[in-house]
Protein backbone atom coordinates (compact mmCIF):
# COMPACT_ATOMS: atom_id res chain seq x y z
CA UNK A 1 0.00 0.00 0.00
CA UNK A 2 1.18 3.48 -1.17
CA UNK A 3 0.34 6.40 1.41
CA UNK A 4 -0.04 10.36 0.10
CA UNK A 5 0.93 12.76 2.03
CA UNK A 6 0.64 16.54 1.62
CA UNK A 7 3.02 18.86 0.76
CA UNK A 8 2.92 20.86 4.31
CA UNK A 9 2.47 20.94 8.16
CA UNK A 10 1.98 17.75 9.70
CA UNK A 11 2.40 15.51 7.01
CA UNK A 12 5.86 16.95 6.45
CA UNK A 13 7.00 16.37 10.20
CA UNK A 14 5.68 12.63 9.55
CA UNK A 15 7.76 11.77 6.36
CA UNK A 16 10.80 13.78 8.23
CA UNK A 17 10.11 11.38 10.84
CA UNK A 18 10.13 8.26 8.37
CA UNK A 19 13.61 9.52 6.78
CA UNK A 20 15.08 9.91 9.81
CA UNK A 21 14.11 5.79 10.91
CA UNK A 22 16.08 5.41 7.54
CA UNK A 23 12.87 4.85 5.45
CA UNK A 24 12.57 5.92 1.56
CA UNK A 25 9.89 8.71 0.55
CA UNK A 26 8.89 10.06 -2.90
CA UNK A 27 9.07 13.91 -2.56
CA UNK A 28 8.41 16.72 -5.18
CA UNK A 29 10.98 18.71 -6.71
CA UNK A 30 10.82 21.85 -9.15
CA UNK A 31 12.64 19.34 -11.78
CA UNK A 32 10.56 15.57 -11.17
CA UNK A 33 9.49 14.02 -8.00
CA UNK A 34 12.66 11.81 -6.37
CA UNK A 35 12.78 9.10 -4.37
CA UNK A 36 14.52 10.33 -1.35
CA UNK A 37 16.48 8.56 1.43
CA UNK A 38 19.17 9.63 4.28
CA UNK A 39 22.63 9.54 1.66
CA UNK A 40 24.92 8.54 4.43
CA UNK A 41 23.62 4.94 5.31
CA UNK A 42 24.50 2.50 2.95
CA UNK A 43 21.37 0.73 3.96
CA UNK A 44 19.15 3.22 2.81
CA UNK A 45 20.94 4.01 -0.20
CA UNK A 46 21.06 0.44 -1.16
CA UNK A 47 17.03 -0.02 -0.75
CA UNK A 48 16.99 3.20 -3.19
CA UNK A 49 18.86 0.96 -6.01
CA UNK A 50 16.48 -1.63 -5.15
CA UNK A 51 13.32 -0.04 -5.41
CA UNK A 52 14.18 1.87 -8.61
CA UNK A 53 15.89 -1.13 -10.13
CA UNK A 54 18.66 0.50 -11.00
CA UNK A 55 22.15 -0.85 -11.46
CA UNK A 56 24.90 0.10 -8.94
CA UNK A 57 27.09 1.86 -11.62
CA UNK A 58 24.87 4.48 -11.24
CA UNK A 59 25.66 7.22 -9.22
CA UNK A 60 23.05 9.42 -7.16
CA UNK A 61 22.20 12.97 -6.72
CA UNK A 62 22.57 14.20 -3.00
CA UNK A 63 20.12 16.95 -1.94
CA UNK A 64 21.70 19.76 1.00
CA UNK A 65 19.58 22.42 2.60
CA UNK A 66 22.70 25.08 2.75
CA UNK A 67 26.23 25.14 1.28
CA UNK A 68 27.32 24.56 4.76
CA UNK A 69 26.33 20.81 4.24
CA UNK A 70 27.92 20.44 0.96
CA UNK A 71 31.14 21.05 2.49
CA UNK A 72 31.21 18.21 4.71
CA UNK A 73 30.50 16.45 1.38
CA UNK A 74 32.24 17.86 -0.92
CA UNK A 75 35.86 19.79 -2.51
CA UNK A 76 34.07 23.46 -2.86
CA UNK A 77 36.08 25.51 -4.93
CA UNK A 78 35.00 29.75 -5.28
CA UNK A 79 33.62 28.06 -9.00
CA UNK A 80 31.45 26.12 -7.14
CA UNK A 81 30.10 28.75 -4.87
CA UNK A 82 29.46 31.30 -7.50
CA UNK A 83 27.40 29.23 -9.16
CA UNK A 84 25.43 27.98 -5.75
CA UNK A 85 25.24 31.71 -4.71
CA UNK A 86 23.44 32.20 -8.09
CA UNK A 87 21.20 29.32 -8.94
CA UNK A 88 20.80 27.63 -5.73
CA UNK A 89 18.43 26.72 -4.49
CA UNK A 90 17.34 25.64 -7.84
CA UNK A 91 17.69 23.25 -11.07
CA UNK A 92 21.48 22.80 -10.85
CA UNK A 93 23.74 19.58 -10.01
CA UNK A 94 27.17 19.59 -9.44
CA UNK A 95 29.55 17.21 -9.44
CA UNK A 96 32.50 17.61 -6.83
CA UNK A 97 35.38 16.01 -6.06
CA UNK A 98 34.06 13.84 -3.05
CA UNK A 99 34.79 13.40 0.98
CA UNK A 100 35.08 10.21 2.49
CA UNK A 101 31.93 10.40 4.52
CA UNK A 102 29.69 10.11 1.07
CA UNK A 103 29.79 6.07 0.65
CA UNK A 104 30.56 4.91 -2.30
CA UNK A 105 27.32 3.53 -3.26
CA UNK A 106 26.05 6.85 -3.09
CA UNK A 107 28.85 7.90 -5.58
CA UNK A 108 29.09 4.35 -8.13
CA UNK A 109 33.06 4.25 -6.44
CA UNK A 110 33.78 7.11 -8.41
CA UNK A 111 35.78 10.03 -6.72
CA UNK A 112 33.17 12.40 -7.50
CA UNK A 113 29.94 13.47 -5.71
CA UNK A 114 26.50 15.09 -7.52
CA UNK A 115 25.04 17.54 -5.24
CA UNK A 116 22.04 20.07 -5.53
CA UNK A 117 19.40 22.26 -3.67
CA UNK A 118 16.57 22.22 -4.85
CA UNK A 119 14.12 24.97 -4.75
CA UNK A 120 10.73 22.98 -4.09
CA UNK A 121 9.30 24.05 -0.46
CA UNK A 122 8.26 21.15 0.71
CA UNK A 123 11.83 19.46 -0.05
CA UNK A 124 13.30 22.26 1.03
CA UNK A 125 11.27 21.80 4.54
CA UNK A 126 11.88 18.23 5.02
CA UNK A 127 15.87 18.90 4.37
CA UNK A 128 15.70 21.67 6.86
CA UNK A 129 13.30 19.74 9.43
CA UNK A 130 15.69 16.74 9.06
CA UNK A 131 19.15 17.94 8.93
CA UNK A 132 19.93 14.96 6.50
CA UNK A 133 21.52 15.55 3.26
CA UNK A 134 19.04 12.92 0.47
CA UNK A 135 20.21 10.67 -1.77
CA UNK A 136 17.38 11.22 -4.34
CA UNK A 137 17.43 9.87 -8.17
CA UNK A 138 14.10 10.70 -10.12
CA UNK A 139 11.49 8.34 -8.87
CA UNK A 140 10.35 6.01 -11.70
CA UNK A 141 12.03 2.47 -12.58
CA UNK A 142 15.92 2.53 -13.99
CA UNK A 143 15.09 3.89 -17.47
CA UNK A 144 12.04 5.35 -17.51
CA UNK A 145 10.50 8.32 -17.99
CA UNK A 146 10.93 10.64 -15.06
CA UNK A 147 7.61 11.52 -12.76
CA UNK A 148 6.57 15.04 -12.82
CA UNK A 149 3.22 14.44 -10.64
CA UNK A 150 2.16 12.37 -7.64
CA UNK A 151 0.51 9.88 -9.81
CA UNK A 152 3.45 8.98 -12.21
CA UNK A 153 5.23 8.01 -8.97
CA UNK A 154 2.08 5.76 -7.81
CA UNK A 155 1.66 4.62 -11.82
CA UNK A 156 5.29 3.12 -12.18
CA UNK A 157 6.27 2.21 -9.10
CA UNK A 158 3.04 1.21 -7.22
CA UNK A 159 3.81 -2.07 -4.63
CA UNK A 160 7.79 -0.70 -4.61
CA UNK A 161 7.24 2.60 -2.58
CA UNK A 162 5.17 3.20 0.55
CA UNK A 163 5.41 6.95 1.07
CA UNK A 164 4.84 9.90 -1.56
CA UNK A 165 4.41 13.22 -0.72
CA UNK A 166 1.79 15.44 -3.10
CA UNK A 167 3.50 18.51 -3.93
CA UNK A 168 1.15 19.15 -7.67
CA UNK A 169 3.06 19.30 -11.08
CA UNK A 170 6.49 20.02 -10.61
CA UNK A 171 8.01 23.64 -11.98
CA UNK A 172 10.15 22.50 -14.57
CA UNK A 173 9.11 19.46 -15.67
CA UNK A 174 12.92 18.07 -16.75
CA UNK A 175 15.23 16.91 -14.37
CA UNK A 176 18.08 19.50 -13.23
CA UNK A 177 21.65 20.78 -15.28
CA UNK A 178 24.33 18.60 -14.64
CA UNK A 179 27.76 20.36 -14.45
CA UNK A 180 30.88 18.55 -13.48
CA UNK A 181 33.50 20.79 -11.82
CA UNK A 182 36.16 18.07 -10.67
CA UNK A 183 38.37 20.46 -12.56
CA UNK A 184 37.02 24.04 -12.48
CA UNK A 185 39.31 25.50 -15.10
CA UNK A 186 37.37 22.66 -17.53
CA UNK A 187 33.79 22.77 -16.54
CA UNK A 188 31.66 20.20 -18.25
CA UNK A 189 27.86 19.79 -19.18
CA UNK A 190 27.19 16.12 -18.29
CA UNK A 191 23.21 16.98 -18.61
CA UNK A 192 21.29 19.70 -20.03
CA UNK A 193 18.64 20.71 -18.63
CA UNK A 194 16.58 23.87 -17.23
CA UNK A 195 19.67 26.13 -16.54
CA UNK A 196 21.70 26.66 -19.99
CA UNK A 197 24.91 26.18 -21.10
CA UNK A 198 25.15 29.83 -22.07
CA UNK A 199 23.86 30.98 -18.54
CA UNK A 200 26.66 28.71 -16.96
CA UNK A 201 29.28 29.69 -19.09
CA UNK A 202 27.99 33.81 -18.64
CA UNK A 203 28.05 33.04 -14.59
CA UNK A 204 31.90 31.04 -14.48
CA UNK A 205 32.92 33.93 -17.40
CA UNK A 206 34.61 30.51 -19.28
CA UNK A 207 33.53 27.94 -21.79
CA UNK A 208 31.41 25.36 -20.75
CA UNK A 209 32.15 22.20 -22.82
CA UNK A 210 29.72 19.86 -24.11
CA UNK A 211 29.35 16.16 -23.46
CA UNK A 212 27.09 15.14 -25.79
CA UNK A 213 29.42 14.67 -28.52
CA UNK A 214 30.12 11.47 -27.98
CA UNK A 215 27.60 10.07 -25.47
CA UNK A 216 28.89 6.66 -25.45
CA UNK A 217 32.02 7.24 -23.89
CA UNK A 218 30.35 9.61 -21.76
CA UNK A 219 28.45 7.19 -20.39
CA UNK A 220 31.36 6.15 -18.35
CA UNK A 221 31.95 9.82 -17.14
CA UNK A 222 28.01 10.49 -16.25
CA UNK A 223 26.05 7.19 -16.46
CA UNK A 224 23.06 9.05 -16.96
CA UNK A 225 24.27 9.99 -20.59
CA UNK A 226 23.05 6.57 -21.23
CA UNK A 227 21.71 7.13 -24.47
CA UNK A 228 18.68 5.02 -24.27
CA UNK A 229 17.23 6.75 -21.07
CA UNK A 230 13.87 8.52 -20.31
CA UNK A 231 12.56 6.24 -22.20
CA UNK A 232 8.40 4.94 -22.28
CA UNK A 233 7.61 1.47 -24.49
CA UNK A 234 6.06 2.46 -27.30
CA UNK A 235 8.53 3.25 -30.32
CA UNK A 236 9.21 6.88 -30.60
CA UNK A 237 10.62 8.64 -33.69
CA UNK A 238 11.17 11.99 -34.10
CA UNK A 239 10.95 14.91 -36.93
CA UNK A 240 12.71 17.93 -37.46
CA UNK A 241 11.46 21.23 -35.54
CA UNK A 242 9.17 23.29 -38.50
CA UNK A 243 9.44 20.08 -40.74
CA UNK A 244 8.39 20.97 -43.93
CA UNK A 245 7.42 17.85 -45.41
CA UNK A 246 4.24 16.61 -44.96
CA UNK A 247 3.38 14.87 -41.95
CA UNK A 248 4.07 10.71 -42.44
CA UNK A 249 0.62 9.34 -42.58
CA UNK A 250 -0.70 8.29 -39.36
CA UNK A 251 -2.20 5.00 -39.47
CA UNK A 252 -4.39 3.60 -37.03
CA UNK A 253 -2.49 2.76 -33.62
CA UNK A 254 0.26 5.89 -33.67
CA UNK A 255 0.23 9.34 -32.63
CA UNK A 256 1.34 12.66 -33.69
CA UNK A 257 3.28 15.11 -31.20
CA UNK A 258 3.88 18.67 -32.26
CA UNK A 259 5.94 21.05 -30.59
CA UNK A 260 3.31 23.85 -30.60
CA UNK A 261 -0.46 23.87 -31.66
CA UNK A 262 -0.54 23.48 -35.43
CA UNK A 263 -2.54 26.46 -36.49
CA UNK A 264 -5.22 24.78 -38.33
CA UNK A 265 -6.53 22.58 -35.76
CA UNK A 266 -8.74 25.14 -33.61
CA UNK A 267 -10.34 22.61 -31.50
CA UNK A 268 -9.32 20.43 -28.21
CA UNK A 269 -6.95 17.42 -28.89
CA UNK A 270 -7.24 16.38 -32.15
CA UNK A 271 -7.78 12.56 -32.61
CA UNK A 272 -3.85 10.95 -32.38
CA UNK A 273 -2.88 14.71 -32.54
CA UNK A 274 -1.24 16.04 -29.64
CA UNK A 275 1.21 19.36 -29.05
CA UNK A 276 3.71 20.40 -26.06
CA UNK A 277 2.21 24.00 -25.98
CA UNK A 278 -0.19 25.62 -27.11
CA UNK A 279 2.07 28.91 -28.10
CA UNK A 280 5.79 27.67 -28.66
CA UNK A 281 6.52 29.05 -24.91
CA UNK A 282 9.91 26.04 -24.34
CA UNK A 283 8.70 26.60 -20.42
CA UNK A 284 5.31 24.66 -20.96
CA UNK A 285 6.62 22.49 -23.48
CA UNK A 286 9.16 21.13 -20.75
CA UNK A 287 6.62 21.17 -17.60
CA UNK A 288 4.25 18.86 -19.89
CA UNK A 289 6.65 16.81 -21.72
CA UNK A 290 6.96 13.62 -19.29
CA UNK A 291 3.25 13.72 -18.64
CA UNK A 292 2.17 13.63 -22.47
CA UNK A 293 4.82 10.97 -22.86
CA UNK A 294 3.55 8.95 -19.85
CA UNK A 295 -0.07 9.38 -21.20
CA UNK A 296 0.82 7.99 -24.60
CA UNK A 297 2.30 5.14 -23.38
CA UNK A 298 -0.22 4.20 -20.85
CA UNK A 299 -2.76 1.53 -22.10
CA UNK A 300 -2.05 0.04 -25.60
CA UNK A 301 -3.28 2.60 -27.69
CA UNK A 302 -0.60 3.42 -29.53
CA UNK A 303 2.55 1.10 -30.70
CA UNK A 304 4.28 4.66 -32.29
CA UNK A 305 4.54 8.18 -31.84
CA UNK A 306 5.91 10.97 -34.10
CA UNK A 307 7.14 13.35 -32.26
CA UNK A 308 8.23 17.34 -33.35
CA UNK A 309 11.80 18.74 -32.21
CA UNK A 310 11.86 21.85 -30.41
CA UNK A 311 14.09 24.24 -31.27
CA UNK A 312 17.23 23.89 -30.77
CA UNK A 313 18.31 26.73 -28.52
CA UNK A 314 18.17 27.22 -24.52
CA UNK A 315 15.50 25.32 -22.86
CA UNK A 316 14.72 23.92 -26.28
CA UNK A 317 17.99 21.58 -26.39
CA UNK A 318 17.78 20.67 -22.89
CA UNK A 319 14.08 19.39 -24.10
CA UNK A 320 15.59 17.55 -27.36
CA UNK A 321 18.30 15.85 -25.19
CA UNK A 322 15.43 13.98 -23.48
CA UNK A 323 13.63 13.19 -27.04
CA UNK A 324 16.59 11.75 -28.62
CA UNK A 325 17.26 9.50 -25.46
CA UNK A 326 13.77 8.85 -25.78
CA UNK A 327 13.71 7.82 -29.53
CA UNK A 328 17.32 5.94 -29.20
CA UNK A 329 16.78 2.18 -30.43
O1 LIG B 1 16.40 17.08 -11.18
C1 LIG B 1 17.07 16.14 -10.76
O2 LIG B 1 18.30 16.13 -10.80
C2 LIG B 1 16.29 14.96 -10.12
C3 LIG B 1 15.65 15.46 -8.84
C4 LIG B 1 14.96 14.35 -8.09
O3 LIG B 1 16.60 16.11 -8.04
N1 LIG B 1 17.17 13.87 -9.88
C5 LIG B 1 17.67 13.11 -10.90
O4 LIG B 1 18.43 12.03 -10.44
O5 LIG B 1 17.45 13.31 -12.06
P1 LIG B 1 18.83 10.83 -11.38
O6 LIG B 1 19.48 9.84 -10.47
O7 LIG B 1 17.66 10.38 -12.13
O8 LIG B 1 19.92 11.43 -12.32
C6 LIG B 1 21.18 11.77 -11.78
C7 LIG B 1 22.17 11.99 -12.87
C8 LIG B 1 22.50 10.71 -13.57
O9 LIG B 1 22.64 11.04 -14.94
C9 LIG B 1 23.83 10.31 -12.95
O10 LIG B 1 24.58 9.49 -13.81
C10 LIG B 1 24.46 11.66 -12.75
O11 LIG B 1 23.39 12.48 -12.32
N2 LIG B 1 25.47 11.62 -11.68
C11 LIG B 1 25.27 11.41 -10.36
N3 LIG B 1 26.43 11.39 -9.70
C12 LIG B 1 27.41 11.58 -10.60
C13 LIG B 1 28.83 11.65 -10.55
N4 LIG B 1 29.50 11.50 -9.41
N5 LIG B 1 29.50 11.86 -11.70
C14 LIG B 1 28.83 12.01 -12.87
N6 LIG B 1 27.50 11.95 -13.00
C15 LIG B 1 26.79 11.73 -11.88
MG1 LIG C 1 16.54 9.51 -13.51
Amino acid sequence: MTRLYGAEGLDLDCVTDLLLSGQLVALPTETVYGLAGDALREDVVRQIFDVKMRPFIDPLIVHIAELRQGKILAEISPEVELLAGKYWPGPLTMVLRKRPVVPDLVTAGLPTVAIRMPAHQAMRQVLQKSGLCLAAPSANPFGYVSPTRAQHVIDSLSGRVSHVVDGGDCQHGIESTVIGLQDPERPVLLRPGPIGREQLEATLDREVHPATAHLDKQAQVSPGLLKKHYSPAVNVDLLPHGFSDLPPEITSGQAMVFFQRPKHITGDEDYDLFWLTEDGDPTVAAQNLFALLRKLDSGSRYSRLWIEQAPSEGLGSAINDRLKRAAAK
